[in-house]
């Protein structure tokens, strides 16, 4: 191929993986399989410098901060490192090294994991945070400081009995362990919202959102793996020594953290921590190897983007062969059906693997996947395993191309392949499967969180004809559900209070609950932040919905969409009926009126109606405007007129607004 050619094609194949990795945080193709085209890019743009455009990958540092967030210059450019997936390239780093020192000048290495997070800087000032940035293109940089403040293992304020300088700057990783970073993809997964491709996605566009609440509940973590005395700036240190400063002063400095006296020992950490990954509580992708003496690091000095004092030794993404035994299509409560492959069980990277998904019929038409085929799995940087390619020599010679389904095997509806999505979709409402993962979602941990009624039972119910929607959950009776396989009287007992508790959760989850597509658990909570009350937000229209923060025209659209649909009125209604709270009372806020109906009348001292009342319905009460046998209270102000005397008869506590205040304090 003509060299220009080649270089034109390789950056706009780089350019392509960049938006997906970097805009749509949802990257293509593996760190290394794009290392390598970065690397060869550069290589030809050396070879042939005429070439060189203004608008290359290889010309632009790296990312842009985001908009949202006010920008923060470094004191000093946050650089990346040069990196290297092979052994011979780390023995000839070590030799520049000796090049450029004295000769018989004696160093060191600190070697370091590699945690697969994303870069950020702290800066202290008489020990206390004042400023978190990200990296940014590693000259200014996002300040995340209120996200970053979330995060529990940063000190606020540096432990006092060790001497840290009076100005300093912490630089390390912020990451998800694996189990964190599980945990919040099931949670998208559950929500429909696309789930993150690897650690370092999930961390970066949580430390990027603008409710800091969001990115507390989420739990990131941080370790630090640099310390810059910004007093004295030029002061000989070591690095090594910064670290252990930074581990007296309660700072999360990581454990693994050797020293090295010479490459043999480099390269041997290198192929220890290339096997025993896998064992760690969280991702790591390379091994860092640094010089450990800052005088030493300042005369060996730093390229345009990197230390000349530091590499990156980087793992091979773990990859292995198995066989496909069988490809099952899974139908998702809102009736898109996925090609799920069930694999001969194989231990990758530190797990068992099982399965795999084939994402959409596209996928497996591209790579003609089959049952039984050999395939070749991968788990590098992304935690999902991916089917990278099928082992043709393996194939049996009577296998046949895998056959797209035309009809849904639950409900034998014919399926619908749409050209943009590339999703293959039921769209039958009723189709079982559907109906089953609708009120699976709706009573999971994260929405209604109804104890004792997990996907067995519902399947039972649904399969009884119990129930054909979560609305029919409410009026499910004892003696319906004793005889149920499984199911004794204490066991109907806990269910039915499980279901009955749930009647108070929160608007947020309620709303996250009902299943609205594209309706994930934060949108769900910003709507019920900006509604509190579903009522209002069934009466809201679309141009409303969309002038909200962080809810996008498709959300709005479907959302009116949803509370239009007959079945999903009929739905609400038997919500409505059994007395579920529709009012907000978030997480944290107490449920002290739980079940309470109050009545309000004349004149208070101090709280005008609409204080009153929003402090009943913050506290799970519910205000009516009639008295009736049901009222709890009448909250009783100066002037009140027919609504006492009627309360009266029907011997209605009657409470005036001290002992109300009283109520929500001491109940
Ligand atoms: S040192 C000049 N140490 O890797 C020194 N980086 O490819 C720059 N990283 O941007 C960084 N673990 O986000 C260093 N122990 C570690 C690291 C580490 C992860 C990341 C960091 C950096 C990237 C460079």
């Amino acid at each position: 191929m003509h060299v220009q050619k080649e270089i034109v094609d390789l950056r706009k194949k780089i350019q392509h993986y960049d938006f997906q990795y970097y805009v749509l945080a949802q990257p293509e193709i593996s760190d290394y399989e794009y290392d390598k085209l970065y690397k060869r890019l550069s290589h030809l743009e050396s070879e042939n410098p005429q070439f060189i455009t203004q608008d290359s990958p290889t010309q632009r540092v790296s990312g842009e901060p985001t908009k949202e967030f006010p920008s923060v210059r470094h004191r000093s450019p946050m650089l990346s490192l040069a990196n290297t997936y092979s052994e011979a390239e780390l023995i000839d780093f070590d030799r520049r090294i000796r090049d450029i020192l004295d000769t018989d000048e004696k160093y060191e290495y600190v070697t370091e994991l590699k945690i697969d997070g994303l870069a950020i800087s702290i800066v202290y000032e008489n020990g206390l945070f004042i400023r978190g940035a990200t990296r940014g293109d590693g000259v200014t940089g996002d300040d995340v400081t209120v996200n970053l403040k979330t995060i529990r293992s940063i000190p606020l304020k540096s432990y006092t009995s060790a001497n840290l300088p009076e100005i300093f700057e912490v630089r390390g990783e912020v990451y998800f362990s694996t189990e964190t970073f599980n945990r919040v993809n099931a949670l998208r997964e559950e929500s429909g919202e696309p789930l993150f491709a690897n650690p370092r996605n999930s961390a970066a566009g949580t430390l990027k959102m603008q409710d800091a609440r969001i990115v507390a509940s989420r739990g990131l973590s941080l370790f630090c793996y640099q310390m810059i005395d910004l007093s004295n700036p030029d002061q000989v240190q070591e690095h090594w020594k910064n670290l252990e400063q930074l581990r007296k002063n309660k700072f999360p400095v990581n454990k693994y953290t050797e020293i090295c006296g010479d490459i043999e020992q480099v390269l041997a950490y290198c192929q220890k921590w290339e096997q025993k990954r896998g064992s760690l509580p969280y991702e790591i992708d390379g091994v860092v190897i640094k010089i450990n003496r800052s005088d030493q690091q300042r005369r060996l000095g730093t390229t345009a983007k990197s230390p000349r004092w530091a590499i990156a030794y980087k793992f091979k993404p773990s990859s292995v062969q198995t066989r496909i035994e069988k490809i099952v299509w899974q139908v998702g409560r809102t009736g898109a059906v996925t090609p799920v492959a069930e694999l001969q069980p194989v231990l990758l990277a530190g797990t068992t693997v099982s399965r795999a998904t084939l994402h959409n019929p596209e996928e497996i038409e591209r790579k003609d996947i089959r049952e039984g085929d050999w395939v070749q799995i991968v788990k590098g940087g992304d935690i999902i395993p991916k089917v990278i390619e099928v082992i043709r020599e393996k194939r049996d010679k009577e296998s046949v191309p895998c056959i797209i389904p035309e009809f849904c095997h639950e409900c034998q509806t014919r399926l619908r392949r749409s050209a943009e999505e590339a999703a293959l979709r039921c769209e039958n409402y009723y189709c079982p499967a559907q109906i089953m993962r609708r009120i699976e979602h709706f009573t999971s941990r994260t929405a209604m969180d109804i104890e004792g009624l997990g996907p067995a039972i519902v399947e039972l119910l649904v399969e009884k004809k119990l129930i054909s929607d979560y609305g029919d959950l409410y009026s499910l009776l004892e003696e319906q559900i004793i005889p149920l396989e499984g199911m004794g009287a204490l066991s109907a007992r806990n269910l039915l209070s499980g279901i009955e508790k749930s009647k108070t959760q929160t608007l947020d989850r309620l709303i996250f609950a009902l299943g609205i597509p594209f309706i994930g658990a934060t949108a769900a909570r910003t709507l019920a932040d900006v509604y509190g009350d579903l009522d209002k937000l069934i009466g809201a229209d679309e141009a409303d919905l969309e002038e909200i923060e962080g809810i996008g025209p498709k959300m709005a659209q479907r959302t009116i969409h949803f509370f239009q649909s007959d079945i999903n009125k009929e739905i609400i209604e038997k919500l409505r009926l059994a007395g579920v709270s529709f009012q907000y009372i978030r997480d944290g806020d107490s449920i002290k009126l739980a079940g309470k109906i109050f009545v309000l009348t004349g004149t208070l001292p101090s709280l005008s109606r609409d204080e009153a009342k929003n402090r009943i319905l913050k506290n799970g009460g519910k205000v009516s405007s009639t008295v009736s046998v049901k009222t709890s209270y009448l909250l009783a102000g100066e002037k009140a007129g027919s609504k006492l005397v009627k309360a009266k008869k029907l011997n209605i506590t009657i409470i005036d607004e001290n002992e109300f205040l009283n109520l929500l304090n001491d109940l």
